[in-house]
């Protein structure tokens, strides 16, 4: 049949378009109903090695949020050998399963951001937000040198724990939620994850960290400094076979 039929006729438009969009579809869906769980185990020592974010790097995604950082980042290395040459073993789908909203997609105006954790120093990050093109000159980043001067408001950061556990985000309220939380991922995470202490813990996280360098107090860039230091850092791939999270797939 010449394309020339199918272009000029709209039922055979249709039908053809139909037919490849269903293939497209099953070939999508179909796996779904055979595989028991879309989110690996990740355990390390019978403990899970992915956590919630603390309440310091909580308010971190939010200012990157905010800011709007997305719309050039993505956060998903896709299982490709040149992504993971370039950026690091895929991304598991229980990296990002305590991440509301997600932050995948392919967006890459900038790099990815899934792994960046612990790839540069804090210095470096204080300097490159403040002023990328006087790290890497030929970037197209904006500047965030605001960052470093608006003071953290962090007044509502119980609130803001109460709502992602809401949607299922296993911060602690009761004594029960919290010896839950010593089980599954050990006693020095569950006091990160409780809600009684968030305020506490943003505060000692900020101090002990000094993400902006300067201690006197706690800036948005020392949430945004953490949140992006801890990003990708929680799975230690060399703990894991290789091959064992090829099973989840
Ligand atoms: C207009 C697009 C754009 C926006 C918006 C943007 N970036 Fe970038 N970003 C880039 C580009 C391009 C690079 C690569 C050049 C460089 O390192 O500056 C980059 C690099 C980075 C890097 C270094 C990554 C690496 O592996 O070397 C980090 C970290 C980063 N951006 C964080 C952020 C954060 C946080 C925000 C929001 C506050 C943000 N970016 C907003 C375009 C953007």
């Amino acid at each position: 049949m010449k394309h020339e039929t199918i272009e000029t006729n709209a039922g055979w438009l249709i039908f053809l378009t139909l037919i490849v969009i269903s293939i497209g579809g099953l070939v999508e869906i179909v796996p779904l109903y055979f595989i028991d769980d879309t989110v690996e185990t990740v355990k390390v020592d019978g403990k899970d090695a992915v956590r919630p974010y603390t309440p310091l790097e909580l308010r971190g995604r939010d200012i990157y949020q905010r800011e709007g950082c997305y719309t050039c980042h993505s956060q998903m290395i896709r299982p490709f050998r040149d992504e993971a040459l370039r950026y690091g073993h895929y991304s598991l789908a229980a990296e990002s399963q305590f991440d509301h909203p997600f932050q995948w997609g392919s967006k890459r105006t900038g790099p990815d951001l899934a792994r960046v954790g612990k790839k540069y120093s804090n210095q470096w990050h204080v300097q490159h937000m403040k002023a990328p093109r006087s790290v890497v000159p030929e970037s197209i980043m904006p500047n965030y040198p605001w960052l470093l001067t608006n003071k953290l408001n962090y007044k509502d950061i119980e609130n803001r724990l109460r709502a992602l556990k809401m949607v299922g985000v296993p911060y602690s309220i009761t004594e029960a939620e919290y010896e839950a939380n010593v089980d599954r991922y050990g006693k020095a995470t569950a006091e990160l994850l409780d809600i009684n202490k968030a305020t506490r813990n943003l505060e000692a996280q900020a101090q002990s960290g000094n993400y902006d360098g300067n201690r006197d107090d706690i800036t948005e860039m020392d949430a945004m400094i953490a949140y992006l230091q801890v990003l990708g850092t929680m799975v230690d791939f060399k703990k894991f076979e290789d091959g064992y999270f090829t099973k989840f797939r």
